[in-house]
């Protein structure tokens, strides 16, 4: 079973409706090969991931600034070089069974979710003191290259990434571009607007009914990002949410069938 709005031909129109998390996080390391391999065996066709580059410009799928969360080392990931990088094991912290999983690269991850055929929601991850402007220079390029526009989301809390990348690519048919943020401002459309964006991604415990409608009224997508309770988030879906970003998509999907099926 696909979990996707339109799993045989998804087209601009079609926002995906689940998207894991850092790849399938709840099953297995956030943002490696392992996690978003994980995803398309549940049936998830798109995956959230970040995005930052090492010390030597090399973008690899990473979401903190420092090492010791998610590998058996320490220190930060801007003092790596990519073949220090390939040494650390970024598997065993989650469980014995991922121990040899190696930090993806961009290029590695691009080459995976191309041959599953999934969809990516790539987040420009700058984390303090990082340069927003050379990581979406950098990152962006090779995305470009390899996946087509319906398959391809990129976000990011940063303003300036954000404004990079649509000067990278003015086409906002070709590069859907996602505006992060915990809420939404007053004035949320202008952002939108400026970076002629696809989406909005916000934070599903700080939603408002009131916000959400506009944003449905203004035909932006809206995204709720990290969610993992689906009972909790039904009236979300009422209020015309388009797609939710969790740890663990299948609890949605679980729950919208049980639904289905109650009410038939
Ligand atoms: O893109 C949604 C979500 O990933 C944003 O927060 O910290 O998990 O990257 P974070
Ligand atoms: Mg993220």
């Amino acid at each position: 079973m696909s979990m996707s709005s339109a799993p045989l031909a998804p087209t601009l129109a079609d926002a995906p409706r689940y998207i894991a998390h850092r790849g399938l996080s709840a099953q297995a390391p956030e943002n490696t090969l392992a996690a978003v391999r994980a995803a398309h065996e549940a049936g998830c066709d798109w995956v959230e991931l970040d995005v930052q580059l090492l010390g030597d410009a090399t973008p690899v799928i990473w979401h903190d600034a420092g090492l010791k969360r998610c590998s058996d080392a320490r220190g930060k990931l801007v003092d790596l070089d990519v073949r220090r990088a390939a040494r650390l094991d970024v598997g065993a912290w989650f469980g014995e069974s991922f121990r040899g999983e190696r930090m993806a690269t961009l290029e590695q991850m691009l080459a995976l979710i191309d041959e599953l055929g999934m969809g990516l929601n790539l987040e420009l991850k700058v984390c303090r003191g990082r340069n927003a402007i050379e990581l979406a220079r950098t990152a962006l390029p090779p995305v470009l290259e390899v996946l087509p526009a319906e398959r391809l989301i990129v976000s990011s809390f940063d303003r300036h990434a954000l404004t990079a990348a649509r000067a990278l690519e003015p086409d906002a048919e070709r590069l859907r571009l996602g505006v992060l943020d915990d809420k939404a401002p007053k004035q949320w459309w202008r952002e939108t607007e400026r970076l002629a964006a696809y989406s909005l991604h916000l934070d599903w415990r700080k939603l408002k009914i009131k916000r959400a409608h506009e944003i449905a009224d203004e035909a932006v997508k809206l995204f709720c990002y990290t969610a993992n309770d689906p009972v909790a988030f039904d009236k979300l879906w009422g209020w015309g949410v388009d797609g939710v970003i969790s740890d663990d998509p299948a609890r949605f999907v679980t729950h919208a069938s049980d639904a289905a099926k109650a009410g038939e």
